[in-house]
């Protein structure tokens, strides 16, 4: 199998953490802004713990000034993706770093971004994402200028951040906004912490995918709900493994979960971070586990039904997955 060629979908992935080093260092070069700390030798981005990855990526961002820094990042990532076979894509984004919470500057941004998706071959659709160890109060903020500009490309709301902060029902305010504005609903949980974040989050804020939601293999009764909710897991193996929730794909829970019922999809989170990229998760899947084209229809099946999209969309990219 040529792993790259595969057509895939990508529903998880965090627009500034797909910034290629490259783009970055270029911009802050262009801007005089410091990248101390940022890169190692090699040019990569330098963490260890989770923690200190959320603390780079912030510190990255600080390279991204202006609607047009968003435009040009939105058209990296793209071409990157679409060089490995991506047709269908989400990007998580979050508006904290496009003016801080200001309704007309998020506009530009927007607008910028949308621009640079239109002029892809890959089919794009945002999901704007409220940060949340930014607090409760930011995350509404983040829903109601979300809210204001839904339609169009912008089709989900969505959290990431750090999972240990404030509980998930601090958050339900911010999701009932976006759910009013029709916007799909999705939030990372059951990563770094456990199941009971993965329960949590179904009750207050109700979204139909998690991110990540893979710890939920330690609860066997949850597993039984996410298969019978029909909940969809975006599941990004390299990054799980890049950060130590397993220690390999072998010992990852994704097999466990999709013969147990549960829908799962495949993305890469944070490429450059985490050190992956589609074909090499498309790869470490099929050497490492067995996965035939069969399967990765399957995923890309399941990832195009649970896409926040509209239907003509949906089914011009169903299309390629049927198996045909
Ligand atoms: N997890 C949680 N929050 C994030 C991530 C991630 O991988 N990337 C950017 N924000
Ligand atoms: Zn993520």
């Amino acid at each position: 199998m040529n792993f790259g060629e595969i057509a895939k979908t990508e529903l998880h992935l965090h627009l500034e953490g797909a910034a290629p080093p490259t783009f970055i260092r270029w911009l802050a070069q262009e801007k005089n802004v410091s990248m101390d700390g940022v890169f190692d030798e090699n040019g990569a981005y330098v963490w260890t713990t989770f923690v200190e990855f959320l603390a780079t990526y912030e510190r990255a961002c600080e390279v991204l000034k202006t609607p047009e820094d968003f435009g040009r990042l939105v058209s990296a990532v793209l071409e990157e993706q679409a060089r490995h076979g991506v047709v269908y894509t989400e990007h998580f984004l979050a508006p904290d770093f496009c003016g801080g919470g200001d309704l007309g500057a998020w506009k530009e941004y927007l607008a910028a971004m949308v621009e640079a998706a239109e002029a892809s071959p890959v089919e794009a659709r945002f999901i704007s994402t409220c940060v949340r160890h930014m607090g409760p109060e930011q995350a509404k903020t983040t829903a109601k200028i979300s809210a204001e500009t839904a339609g169009g490309l912008l089709t989900g709301f969505g959290m990431g951040g750090d999972e240990s902060q404030y509980s998930a029902s601090d958050f339900t305010y911010a999701f009932d906004i976006a759910r009013e504005a029709g916007l799909g609903l999705t939030s990372h949980a059951g990563e770094i912490e456990g199941p009971n974040s993965v329960a949590e989050t179904l009750d207050a804020l109700r979204p139909s995918r998690i991110g990540h939601g893979v710890r939920s293999i330690e609860d066997p009764a949850l597993v039984a709900r996410l298969a019978n909710e029909g909940v969809v897991l975006e599941v990004c193996p390299g990054s799980n493994i890049s950060l130590n929730v397993f220690p390999d794909l072998k010992a990852h829970s994704i097999t466990a979960l999709r013969d147990s019922g549960v829908q799962v999809t495949v993305s890469t989170d944070d490429p450059p971070y985490f050190h992956t990229d589609m074909t090499a998760e498309y790869k470490g899947l099929s050497e490492q586990l067995g996965w035939t084209q069969e399967d990765f229809d399957a995923i890309n099946q399941t990832a195009m039904k649970a896409a926040f999209c509209d239907e003509a969309t949906r089914s011009k990219l169903m299309a390629m997955f049927n198996g045909a």
